[in-house]
């Protein structure tokens, strides 16, 4: 895989994805966000993968957001065929592998969309982020709008919609937008502690996992119930759960074969 706006690294059975303009701030242009959906793309498929983190280069920033220059006369019809392209975030919550955003630093529009697309949000304590889309007079467009409010409820997501307000990893955290806020030194330490874990479960339930638990952001409960019967049935099927019960049963470590 060759790129030219990010860099893939591979650490055990997880992927580390690297945003990678740090000289803008790690900005995303149409070319990074191609890239990045190629990569999830060919990452999910690739079996040695089992978790994918997503960063930024540098000490500033995960993203600064989408790339502003590139905002000069776009016109409807160009942002509307991108949509119909299909979106970077709509390829990560589609993606079958989880997805850690490592948020070290500035994080935002479409930069913050990008994070909160992802499965789990761990940030450095010096990460600032924010919906800053109002203060260059447009509003969010990577679902910003949608995503938001569920993480943090409908206040604080108009609060920090309206605002354009920056806020530090603390509220972020008090008010649910981060999963996790720890010292920066420790940030790669912990997100990948994370990866690792979910990558000694059996890849198989955790694809089913993450497919259940992101149904209830957009299946009323009933709907979200019945899928996940569904889902739950279909592990019942898997070798995995005869493997997991013989091994609780006989008090030793699974071996999964991931079907
Ligand atoms: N798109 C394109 N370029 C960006 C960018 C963006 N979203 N954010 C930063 N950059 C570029 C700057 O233009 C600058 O480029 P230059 O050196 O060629 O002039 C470089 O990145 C460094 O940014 P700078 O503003 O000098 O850094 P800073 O530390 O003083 O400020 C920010 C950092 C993040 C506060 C500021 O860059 C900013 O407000 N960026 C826009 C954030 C935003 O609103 N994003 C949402 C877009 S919808």
């Amino acid at each position: 895989m060759k790129f030219e706006t990010i860099a893939i690294a591979h650490r055990g059975a997880s992927a580390l994805v690297t945003l990678n303009r740090p000289d803008k701030l790690n900005a995303m242009s149409l070319m990074m966000k191609e890239e990045l959906i190629r990569a999830l793309h060919d990452l999910d498929a690739d079996a040695k993968t089992r978790v994918i983190v997503l960063t930024g280069a540098g000490q500033k920033a995960f993203t600064a957001g989408a790339d502003i220059q590139e905002f000069a006369g776009r016109t409807p019809t160009d942002q509307w065929h991108m949509y119909e392209h299909g979106t970077l975030y709509d390829a990560i919550e589609r993606a079958g592998k989880p997805i850690i955003a490592m948020i070290n630093g500035y994080c935002f529009g479409g930069g913050l969309e990008l994070a909160m697309a992802c499965d789990i949000r761990v940030a450095s304590d010096r990460a600032t982020l924010g919906q800053t889309e109002i203060n260059i007079g447009i509003i969010p467009g990577g679902g910003g709008s949608q995503r938001l409010p569920r993480l943090v409820g409908l206040g604080n997501a108009l609060r920090l919609t309206l605002t354009g307000d920056r806020i530090d990893a603390t509220e972020a955290m008090r008010i649910g937008l981060v999963d996790e806020v720890v010292p920066h030194a420790r940030l790669e330490q912990r997100a990948f502690e994370i990866a690792e874990k979910i990558g000694t479960r059996s890849a198989l339930a955790v694809r089913l996992a993450k497919q259940a638990v992101r149904a209830s952001a957009r299946l009323p409960l009933d709907q979200g119930l019945r899928y996940e019967q569904g889902l739950f049935a279909l592990a019942m099927g898997s070798e995995d759960k005869e493997e997991g019960v013989r091994a609780f049963l006989a008090k030793r470590d699974p071996v999964w074969k991931d079907r």
